[in-house]
């Protein structure tokens, strides 16, 4: 396994806006970054998982004003009414959940951007252009249509004019093309990166850091009369919350952060993020990934177009297991999808009621019968079973790999994958003919085949306890595996698919059905 336990791994989420209650495409980063988070857990490493809220800005005080409240009060009731409640619906674990009107963030956020103007990066210039609101995005003709529309949310930007204070942003293309080529993947997929390179490689303007017209936001440490521009507050959520100036000592052992996202935002964390840190004199990110969009109707499902799923309309019916299963397995980490109902109901039932619950139930039941629920030791292992730990090692490393190239689909899919081996072995293997033989050959087999099936469960609890926190335990809970084993959560991931650790002995029932049946015809979601 490539990880150490004195490894650290900081992982966030993009903090979002509070303008209306989440939806699927929010939960989607939010899912993956928890799995990621709870794999680097099992590894052993010092984990940070870092979720938010962007609670600044025109947008949110636009919003707020729409719903007649104060801003403060507005972000206030939706991060407590909607925010956190729909995280823990998922059993999302972070480790802090920022919100931007934090003292700590405020105060961390003037005394970096105090530094870049001492480092003498800004400057004071008047900004008259284009802005889209929804974006919170100056935007240049290639980014709005004909009709000056801007093109991600098809509605007119805004012509403003106002004194600002500039960040010299136009000077870091070179060394950020320095870092994109020392780092080759600190832009990932490939066409992010593409892209980023060229739109680099174009030359880049310096940008208005401050706005003049309104005051909801962090004042510009030298000059009160200003509030910063709202990304270059937001992106400082990832420094704050890792404590840069609170306690620089911390910081330095968690730094530097891997950020996911999808596209609409790239650009904020590829170019003006680390060219922000490098004015301060401080390290880039680790890494920038770009997942896919999650569509409807073809465009990305978004709060502006009252395409928004809320994830409690597909927990209600699937349970948050089967929904992280899905989203994280059934769509490449990487590419647009769009969701679908009967492809969730067709991936529950193949792979979670029929595959694993059934597999899960089969082999506990028969543990119940033939042997009173005390899990028997194995006799000699055949090639048949042997077969079965090898591929249990194969499904450990290559899971472990793929999480280290960010490919949580390609994780989840070896499990599975793993988990369809075993069902063939025991279709195989007819543990129900065996037992009808009572000699003691006979009852040695059934001993070792009931083994291979609740030693291989014990491993899959282990492997997909990231993706499905609640039934992996309860899987664990039922092998009996607490007792001589621990906690699930305190298991490696490097030792899960060591072949033997569920002790003979261990008490096996059958609980309640883990994935139980859902009737094709629910008009779920409507
Ligand atoms: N507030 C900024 C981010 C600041 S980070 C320093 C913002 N917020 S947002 O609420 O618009 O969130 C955008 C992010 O939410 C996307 O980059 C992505 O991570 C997630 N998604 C929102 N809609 C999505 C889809 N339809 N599909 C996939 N992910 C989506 O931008």
């Amino acid at each position: 396994m490539p990880e150490t336990s004195a490894k650290s791994f900081f992982i966030t989420t993009p903090i979002y806006y509070v303008t209306a209650a989440p939806h699927i495409g929010s939960a989607y980063t939010t899912t993956a970054a928890d799995v990621l988070a709870r794999w680097h857990r099992h590894r052993g490493e010092r984990v940070f998982f870092l979720t938010g809220t962007d609670e600044h800005g025109q947008k949110v005080l636009r919003t707020a004003e729409k719903n007649g409240k104060s801003p403060q009060e507005f972000v206030d009731g939706l991060v407590e009414s909607e925010w956190k409640p729909a995280w823990d619906l998922l059993d999302i674990r972070y480790d802090r959940f920022i919100r931007t009107t934090d003292d700590d963030h405020v105060r961390q956020v003037q005394e970096f951007w105090q530094r870049v103007y001492d480092n003498g990066y800004v400057y004071e210039g008047e900004y008259s252009g284009k802005y889209c609101v929804d974006c919170e995005e100056f935007k240049s003709d290639d980014d709005l249509d004909a009709e000056g529309n801007c093109l991600i949310h098809e509605r007119p930007a805004e012509t403003i004019t106002e004194k600002n204070w500039f960040f010299k942003l136009s000077e870091f293309a070179d060394r950020l093309l320095e870092l994109y080529e020392s780092v080759p993947d600190f832009i990932a997929p490939q066409a992010s990166r593409n892209e980023i390179l060229n739109y680099v490689r174009s030359g880049l303007h310096d940008l208005s850091i401050s706005r003049s017209s309104f005051d909801w936001g962090i004042k510009v440490p030298w000059d009160n009369s200003q509030v910063l521009y709202v990304w270059i507050d937001a992106l400082l959520n990832y420094t704050s919350a890792a404590k840069i100036f609170d306690d620089p000592e911390a910081f330095a052992q968690i730094w530097p952060a891997t950020h996911l996202m999808s596209r609409d935002i790239l650009r904020f964390h590829s170019v003006i993020w680390p060219a922000m840190l490098m004015a301060a004199g401080e390290q880039p990110p680790r890494r920038v990934y770009v997942h896919g969009y999650l569509l409807v109707g073809g465009k990305k499902m978004a709060k502006s177009n009252a395409t928004a799923i809320h994830p409690r309309e597909i927990v209600d019916t699937f349970g948050a297991d089967a929904y992280r299963y899905y989203f994280m397995k059934a769509i490449p980490f990487g590419s647009d999808a769009s969701f679908s109902w009967e492809h969730l109901h067709a991936v529950y039932t193949d792979e979670l009621a029929n595959n694993l619950g059934n597999l899960a139930s089969r082999v506990a039941a028969m543990i119940g019968k033939y042997f009173d629920g005390k899990l028997p030791a194995p006799g000699a292992l055949t090639n048949e079973d042997g077969a079965i730990a090898d591929q249990l090692q194969k499904a450990a490393q290559k899971a472990d790999v793929a999480i280290s190239r960010l490919q949580i689909h390609e994780a989840i899919t070896a499990t599975h994958d793993f988990v369809t081996a075993v069902n063939g072995y025991v279709t195989e293997q007819q543990p129900w003919k065996v037992a009808k033989d009572d000699s003691p050959l006979a009852t040695e087999r059934l001993a070792t085949i009931l083994y291979v099936c609740a030693e291989s469960l014990r491993a899959v609890s282990v492997l997909h306890s990231s993706v499905m926190p609640t039934a992996a335990a309860r899987l664990w809970e039922s092998l009996g595996a607490p007792e001589s084993l621990g906690s699930l959560e305190d298991q490696p991931i490097s030792s899960a698919a060591d072949w033997g650790l569920l002790p003979a002995s261990s008490t096996v029932t059958k609980g309640a059905v883990l994935f139980p049946r859902i009737e094709a015809d629910v008009e779920v979601g409507a």
